[in-house]
């Protein structure tokens, strides 16, 4: 089958079909996303909590991304693959994004990249697109600034930051973003500012007028255990079925119910 361009989820939202994106960081999972129809996997830095265990994503680096990315490009033939460019990487200066943008693009063989912000990095994003690599912008709440939001709670829910994010998301589409991801505002926002772009918009907790949805793989097939904001919907409880099997396995070597004799040499 033929792979998923920008160009085809840009006509998805003129054709009013919505886009499915769920995370990604390795192989395996990639080819049964790629397997179960998902339109884009996004290879984010969540990967620094769900894979490396930590609490922000700020400590994960270019190289780790780029090894994420590569993992999940070989696992997928009709995906489009989207990588995030980590904290760090692209704030710095226009080189900085340009020269960490290409690094990722040559060393993982992804489709196009993800960077959080607006008109704060616009001239490095409008350099990155020069070059001929789609960006997707990330608006709301953008997790490589927990810091400076202090917590996790929903963003624009007042009119100066509303403001901001409208200004922002016209400023992306301006400077040629094929896509706008919009985490957790209100829905209202969302709905607002999905209608008045016309470059499709991809909600996480930004309600149903989104013109797609995200959300963390690990988290919608229930393998983040007590992590369970209003917005996730789990699709399967992984967890459970891990620590299970897990139990199962434990019992069946300690009383040699495994290996039988169909299961040696
Ligand atoms: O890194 C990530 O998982 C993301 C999505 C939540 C949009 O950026
Ligand atoms: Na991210």
């Amino acid at each position: 089958i033929k792979r998923i361009t920008t160009v085809q989820v840009q006509e998805m939202k003129h054709r009013h079909e919505k886009i499915a994106m769920l995370t990604g960081y390795d192989f395996t999972m990639a080819k049964a996303l790629d397997e179960g129809g998902i339109d884009i996997i996004l290879v984010g830095d969540s990967a620094a909590n769900v894979f490396a265990g930590y609490e922000t994503t700020l400590p994960i680096t270019l190289d780790q991304m780029i090894y994420h990315a590569a993992s999940v490009v070989r696992g997928t033939t009709r995906a489009m693959v989207v990588v995030d460019l980590p904290f760090g990487e692209y704030q710095g200066s226009i080189d900085q994004a340009y020269l960490s943008a290409v690094r990722v693009m040559k060393e993982s063989g992804a489709h196009a990249l993800k960077l959080e912000g607006g008109l704060e990095i616009i001239d490095n994003i409008k350099k990155i697109i020069n070059a001929g690599i789609p960006v997707c912008g990330h608006l709301g709440l953008t997790p490589q600034a927990i810091n400076k939001f202090g917590n996790f709670g929903v963003r624009a829910k007042d009119d100066n930051e509303a403001e901001k994010l409208k200004a922002d998301a016209l400023a992306l589409q301006e400077a040629g973003c094929f896509a706008i991801v919009l985490e957790k505002i209100p829905a209202a926002l969302a709905a607002e500012v999905s209608a008045s772009l016309a470059i499709p918009t991809i909600g996480i907790g930004a309600g149903n007028q989104c013109d797609g949805q995200v959300l963390v793989v690990n988290d919608m097939l229930g393998m983040t255990k007590g992590f369970k904001p209003k917005f996730l919907r789990q699709y399967a409880q992984l967890y459970q079925e891990i620590t299970g099997a897990v139990g199962q396995y434990v019992a069946d070597v300690k009383s040699v119910n495994y290996p039988n004799d169909n299961e040696q040499y």
